[in-house]
């Protein structure tokens, strides 16, 4: 199918680029980016943002995604699961979020070895073996032609019975999305983030494990609307021992006297993949990592901080429950891992 006519992207619909006019318009004062618009700016900004991208949708103009939904790739708008799956009516399912540099799906062994021992967790039989998955997302990432983006990979328990029964169920789904990200702005990562603590502590470990990835975040999201109630676009979450556990979306770390310091798994964290990478460039590089339990105490009073993620990547963290950490600006050795991890993404 032709393509836009000024960028050829397959995606974006000739008449879509024709009337660049307005949209940009609009789009130009709300997220302050700069004109001219070349379509593929407008597209990459427009399909990772939510409301302007449905609108796009909505008028026709973005060609849909392929979707890799239960054992092929299918239409966007075909892309279509039961409203019994025990996914959408309980959260019964997992998941993972997992990025893609220059088209190489990162960490992707790392991933889905976290995704299965989530689905063990909860006694969800994954239709598909390690290997075949693997290939189903590398396959939907090619199909969607992504070089730098983002890969959503859901297994749901499947259509069921409107109780809880798990053996009412049938034919878990898997869905694998293909896209675009954005998620904070470029400041973020210059200026340093600032961070409240929630009243929503973690799920206790004994009652929901947060080492499970699992379909139901409510627990997050309800620190996170927090957070944005306090303007900001993280927030800190306790243990129900009032140790520090992780962000709603990203592990937390502190650098005190040169030593980096993070909660351990036994906190109620998920053990993060980028965590993890990141805990392993700093030893590399010969630099102390201890997990340990943490207090808010000792994040107010560290010399650095920052937060990582699949999304997120390393994000500097500047102040906590408005009391500045360290200068109050992103940290030396914080700077020097931001570099090393964008070196890992990059090999
Ligand atoms: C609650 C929570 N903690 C931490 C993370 C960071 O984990 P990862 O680095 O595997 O993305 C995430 C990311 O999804 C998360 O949702």
């Amino acid at each position: 199918m032709q393509g836009c006519f000024a960028c050829g992207n397959e995606r974006i619909r000739p008449q879509a680029a024709r009337d660049f006019g307005a949209l940009s318009a609009r789009s130009v004062r709300r997220v302050d980016v700069r004109r001219p618009f070349h379509p593929q700016r407008l597209y990459d900004f427009l399909h990772a943002t939510g409301d302007a991208g449905r609108l796009l949708r909505s008028k026709g103009y973005f060609m849909g995604l392929k979707i890799f939904l239960g054992d092929r790739l299918v239409d966007e708008a075909d892309a279509k699961i039961s409203v019994f799956d025990h996914g959408l009516l309980y959260g019964d399912g997992v998941f993972e979020g997992i990025r893609v540099y220059s088209g190489r799906v990162f960490l992707h062994d790392e991933h889905l070895s976290r995704l299965y021992e989530s689905a063990r967790a909860i006694r969800l039989e994954i239709p598909l073996d390690q290997p075949r998955l693997k290939k189903a997302v590398e396959e939907t990432v090619a199909a969607n032609n992504i070089g730098d983006g983002y890969i959503r990979l859901v297994v749901t328990r499947g259509a069921g019975g409107l109780g809880l029964d798990i053996r009412k169920t049938s034919h878990p789904q898997i869905i694998v999305i293909a896209d675009k990200i954005s998620l904070y702005p470029p400041e973020t990562y210059t200026n340093g983030m600032n961070l409240v603590t929630a009243s929503t502590i973690r799920n206790h470990p004994g009652a929901l494990s947060p080492r499970i990835k699992s379909l139901n975040y409510l627990n997050n999201i309800l620190a996170r609307i927090e957070g944005t109630d306090a303007g900001m676009v993280e927030a800190l979450m306790l243990n129900h021992k009032g140790e520090v556990a992780e962000c709603t979306g990203d592990n937390i770390f502190l650098i005190k006297q040169g030593v980096i310091k993070t909660p351990p798994p036994d906190a109620g964290i998920l053990e993060g993949i980028t965590r993890n990478a990141v805990i392993k460039l700093a030893r590399e590089a010969g630099q102390p990592v201890l997990e340990t339990a943490l207090t808010r105490h000792d994040f107010y009073t560290a010399d650095e901080c920052f937060l990582t993620g699949t999304a997120a990547e390393v994000v500097p963290v500047v102040s906590l429950d408005g009391r500045p950490i360290g200068t109050g600006k992103p940290g030396p050795l914080t700077k020097t891992l931001i570099g090393r991890f964008h070196e890992l993404t990059r090999k």
